[in-house]
């Protein structure tokens, strides 16, 4: 398992029923939450696995993008865009400010979560019919903050527990 990863966050919406997505889409459209998610995640790493990449209707110029494909022969254009094989190409750190934010979908939350230090959580108050769902998180990470709630939403900021250790 690769150990925790100061430089590393999660960033993710859920359904109140754990939905995450739905027939390769987000099953919902809240604008607050898109402004926060493009707010946190502007001039960024973004790491998203080849499904949620195909997803993303217009790239920030500002983002950087790595997307992780077993395919071989997966090539985008875009000199803003990195292929990568294997979670073990993920930066640990960069030599400039950007901060790596995992971005999803639920095969990527699987297999970096427990390395991220937080977790920025949007739980939608309502359920949504889906057939993708985050995983278990709640034994790697303890609440911090609450940042953000409206009628929608509830934006929540989780640490990771092996940082509560060290610190
Ligand atoms: N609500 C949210 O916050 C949120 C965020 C992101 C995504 N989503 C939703 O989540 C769903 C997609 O999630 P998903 O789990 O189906 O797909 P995904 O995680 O976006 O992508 C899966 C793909 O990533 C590649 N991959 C996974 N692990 C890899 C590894 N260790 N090494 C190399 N490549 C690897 C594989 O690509 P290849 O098949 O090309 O080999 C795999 O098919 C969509 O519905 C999307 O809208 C929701």
């Amino acid at each position: 398992m690769i150990p925790l990863i100061y430089n590393w966050f999660a960033i993710a919406a859920v359904a109140k029923n754990g939905v995450i997505g739905n027939k390769n889409s987000i099953p919902w459209n809240i604008p607050v939450d898109m402004n926060w998610f493009r707010s946190k995640t502007a001039g960024q790493i973004l790491v998203v696995g080849r499904k949620t990449f195909e997803t993303i209707k217009i790239l920030n110029p500002q983002s950087i993008y790595l997307v992780l494909t077993q395919k071989k022969d997966y090539n985008i254009i875009n000199k803003n865009v990195t292929i990568i094989n294997s979670i073990n190409q993920i930066p640990k750190s960069t030599k400039t400010n950007r901060q790596i934010w995992i971005c999803g979908g639920k095969q990527i939350y699987e297999q970096t979560l427990k390395s991220c230090s937080f977790l920025f959580l949007t739980t939608i108050k309502k359920a949504y019919k889906g057939d993708t769902y985050f995983p278990k998180f709640k034994h790697i990470f303890k609440l911090q903050t609450q940042i953000f709630e409206d009628d929608l939403i509830v934006i929540q900021k989780f640490k990771n527990k092996q940082l509560e250790e060290i610190n």
